[in-house]
């Protein structure tokens, strides 16, 4: 099932994203230190509940969500991080990257539930558009000069 495929290709998006944004909560370095290391630990916990959400969602629809990491890199589209020092100014330009990403496939499964009468996971790709958009506002506007 197509859905389905797509949704576990977002799943593992946001498995290695959760993993992504530790390295850049450990690594990051400057004078936002402070703000964006707070921001990546919330980053973190919300993509942590994504990732629970899309599995459990998979599961309702009688799919079999990705459940190891090894599956989760063939699958995935997100580049994951060297173990360097990154600014502030580098870490949110990779961020912004991968939002902007995830918000294209959202928006494509979003419409591919549509297609097949999924209001159920319409609906939770509809809310992931929302948070993606306000998210990608925010991103630019830290890169702003
Ligand atoms: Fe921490």
């Amino acid at each position: 099932m197509k859905l389905i495929n797509k949704l576990n290709i977002f799943l593992a998006d946001q498995q290695i994203f959760y993993v992504k944004l530790h390295n850049l909560h450990w690594y990051l370095v400057g004078g936002s230190f402070f703000t964006l290391h707070a921001k990546f630990e919330e980053l973190y916990n919300q993509t942590a509940g994504v990732v629970d959400d899309v599995a459990e969602r998979i599961l309702a629809l009688g799919g079999k969500p990705v459940g190891s990491t090894k599956k989760a890199l063939e699958l995935t589209g997100v580049t994951e991080l060297d173990d360097l020092k990154i600014s502030g100014q580098e870490a949110i330009k990779v961020l912004l990257t991968d939002v902007k990403a995830f918000n294209e496939a959202s928006k494509e499964i979003r419409s591919l539930a549509a297609e097949e009468g999924d209001g159920v996971t319409e609906d939770q790709f509809n809310n992931y558009v929302g948070a993606y958009e306000k998210l990608i506002w925010m991103l630019e506007a830290y890169l702003e000069k």
